[in-house]
């Protein structure tokens, strides 16, 4: 079992708490630390008993103005040696879908979604991911919004979310529906004027944030190494707004319908929920991940910790 003070994951969690969670940003103090599994060292095995497809390792490459996104490989690098090297470059290192291959992970993310579940009545999830995200210092991650809920973790150093209005303005439902349907890897449509309308969280370790389902938000790493947890899941609410936004999508490509509800209850999501399993069946989507030529190898002796392959 893990060693955890009151056996609690979330050490300041109020009543009030389970009627913001999900519909408003909330932030609280987490003790993942606590567990030993979040350790650089424990971290450093976490990478080598990562089955390849599911270890992320990315960059960018310049060519004069022009820059491309680059894919690397941990080739015989030990674990502790990557994070070493991503602390000096400029790189990010995801650890895709830990509690499939690494049971104690398992028990962890369980044991904490368990521990929202009991907290909140009626609030139920299914589906849950644990990910783990290393990134150099002053990495970024761009303007998106993400499928599922969400939350995020830190366990060292500090970075800077900023969380956007769940309005059309920020996020229009055709770009969510793009989204959904994995249409784009892309960016979505970005004005620096928003950021006048974001509420910034310098998250440290120790706390987690999590916001409204489909908020858009982007993140910029402080000027350090960081270590954080991303964890989903999905809740029946969840699921149903993913059906109509999913069958709107459809609808809208197939039939040109517009002026689509979104309203995530009611009779309406069962036809729509039909539709998105049509959709799916019928095999449209894009794929996800393809595997992609891998360009450098982590390498902490090299100035910005990767060398070319
Ligand atoms: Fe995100």
């Amino acid at each position: 079992m893990l060693m955890i003070p009151d056996n609690k994951i979330i050490a300041d969690w109020q009543p009030h708490h389970k009627d913001l969670f999900g519909v408003h940003v909330i932030k609280l103090h987490h003790r993942l630390i606590d567990t030993g599994l979040f350790t650089r060292e424990a971290l450093g095995k976490v990478i080598e008993r990562c089955p390849t497809k599911e270890l992320g390792i990315e960059s960018v490459s310049f060519d004069g103005d022009d820059h491309r996104r680059v894919y690397g490989e941990l080739g015989k690098t030990s674990g502790v040696d990557a994070i070493a090297a991503i602390e000096k470059g400029r790189i990010w290192m995801n650890i895709r879908r830990v509690m499939d291959w690494a049971p104690e992970y398992r028990e962890l993310l369980d044991k904490i979604f368990d521990e929202f579940d009991d907290r909140m009545d009626g609030f139920k999830t299914f589906k849950r991911n644990l990910g783990i995200l290393i990134s150099s210092p002053n990495c970024k991650v761009p303007y998106h919004a993400d499928i599922q809920g969400q939350s995020l973790w830190q366990i060292e150093g500090i970075k800077r979310v900023f969380l956007y209005p769940r309005s059309e303005v920020f996020m229009a439902p055709k770009n969510i529906e793009k989204i959904l349907l994995r249409e784009t890897t892309e960016d979505m449509p970005y004005r620096g004027w928003f950021d006048e309308f974001a509420q910034t969280i310098d998250l440290h370790p120790g706390e987690m944030i999590t916001w409204p389902l489909y908020a858009p938000h982007k993140v910029e790493n402080h000027d350090c190494l960081n270590i954080s947890v991303t964890m989903e899941h999905w809740t029946k609410p969840i699921w149903n707004s993913y059906a109509v936004h999913y069958g709107n999508g459809v609808l809208r490509r197939t039939i040109g319908l517009n002026n689509t509800s979104t309203r995530d209850h009611g009779v309406h999501v069962y036809p729509k929920a039909a539709s998105a399993l049509i959709w799916k069946k019928m095999g449209k989507q894009l794929e996800g991940d393809v595997i992609k030529t891998r360009n450098f190898r982590l390498d902490p002796s090299s100035d910005n910790g990767r060398v070319a392959i």
